[in-house]
């Protein structure tokens, strides 16, 4: 008999780990259908901005500036982005309407960073049918009067508003500077959340030499930057007990099997799509069923967090990842 893969998400039950994250392909029905089809299990459509709430109507395509950082072949992969995240009203349609066109769950995402009346919109996403929503919280501090602490405290009461306002399952996705995310992520839970997503990438900004401009491009991910969740799903897994979804840097089946031993509930994916198109998930879902038919494992749900922190013999090496050995061996072995 083969290794079952399903798994369990926000309390809702997937037929197997992996899920489209964020982004243009998820916001277009077409490439929602393809992603259904090719067998992602869940979809998480693209957010819902505090700024577009804010400036209802304003255009924020810029945001996206991929062009100048993605190859030719991989641009035939993104939808039409004319209809992309242009208002709260045209975001709720968007939401319904994939709904009735896709069985898999669909997840509503809201963005933003400042307590507001912005976060009333989850209770409209949540009217429009959503299964669950992602609070995507992208806040960078630069105001030096703000302690950590306060940071912390915005998130805490950005989650409470957004609990207050929905019953579905809500999951928030976080970027990876906290200081103790073993801390801060049980506050998280108490505040309301079901499950976090780790980790956000921020838009680091570039200077564009000939023009003497900050160019906001967005870059892809490369598959170095998933030891970073690997790492804190396989901390937080034995001290939370809500659901964990690995984002960033998952692009081939290999990095999945990982991320499930580490502790993650589900894989969610988007520069992989970008570049290998939406048909790319059944060769990655057949690869992870051989990998758990030929290891003996039964189930996924046997597979996850079985290397967890707490499971793990050489655990330490998830902490200071063992430096100083490190350092040593790569410098005599070069
Ligand atoms: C073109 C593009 C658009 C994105 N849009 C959103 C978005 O609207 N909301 C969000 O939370 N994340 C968004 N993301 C982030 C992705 O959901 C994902 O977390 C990130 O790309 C890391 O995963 P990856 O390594 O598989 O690309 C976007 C990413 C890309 C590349």
């Amino acid at each position: 008999m083969r290794a079952g893969l399903k798994t369990n998400y926000l309390g809702i039950s997937l037929q197997n780990p992996i899920v489209a994250s964020a982004s243009p392909l998820t916001g277009d029905l077409d490439t929602l259908c393809q992603l259904e089809q090719a067998g992602v299990a869940a979809a998480v459509l693209p957010s819902l901005f505090e700024e577009q709430i804010s400036h209802d109507e304003q255009r924020i395509h810029a945001f996206y500036e991929y062009q100048s950082c993605t190859s030719a072949e991989s641009l035939s992969y993104f939808p039409r982005l004319k209809d992309y995240n242009v208002g709260p009203h045209e975001y709720l349609r968007l939401l319904e309407a994939a709904k009735s066109t896709v069985s898999i769950p669909v997840i509503g995402s809201l963005n933003g960073s400042t307590p507001g009346g912005w976060a009333r919109y989850a209770e409209l996403i949540q009217e429009a049918g959503a299964d669950a929503i992602e609070l995507n919280i992208y806040f960078v501090a630069t105001d030096p009067t703000m302690s950590s602490a306060d940071v912390e405290q915005r998130y805490i009461d950005l989650v409470s508003t957004v609990r207050g306002a929905v019953r579905i399952p809500l999951a928030v996705k976080i970027g990876a500077q906290f200081s103790n995310l073993t801390n801060f992520v049980p506050r998280l839970v108490r505040a309301g959340a079901n499950g976090v997503v780790l980790f956000n990438r921020f838009l680091e900004p570039d200077i564009d030499l000939e023009k003497l401009q900050i160019t906001p491009q967005l870059v892809l991910s490369n598959r170095h930057e998933l030891r970073l969740p690997l790492r804190w799903i396989a901390i937080l897994r034995d001290q939370v007990s809500i659901s964990l979804a690995a984002t960033s840097g998952i692009h081939y089946p290999e990095d999945v099997i990982k991320l499930l031993l580490a502790g993650a509930d589900v894989c969610m994916l988007t520069s992989t799509l970008l570049r290998h198109g939406a048909e790319y998930v059944s060769e990655m879902l057949n690869a992870i069923q051989n990998w758990l038919d030929a290891h003996e494992y039964a189930s996924v749900e046997q597979l996850k967090g079985s290397m967890s922190y707490g499971n793990c013999p050489d655990s330490g090496n998830l902490e200071r990842a063992n430096y100083m050995k490190a350092i040593v061996s790569y410098t005599a072995a070069h």
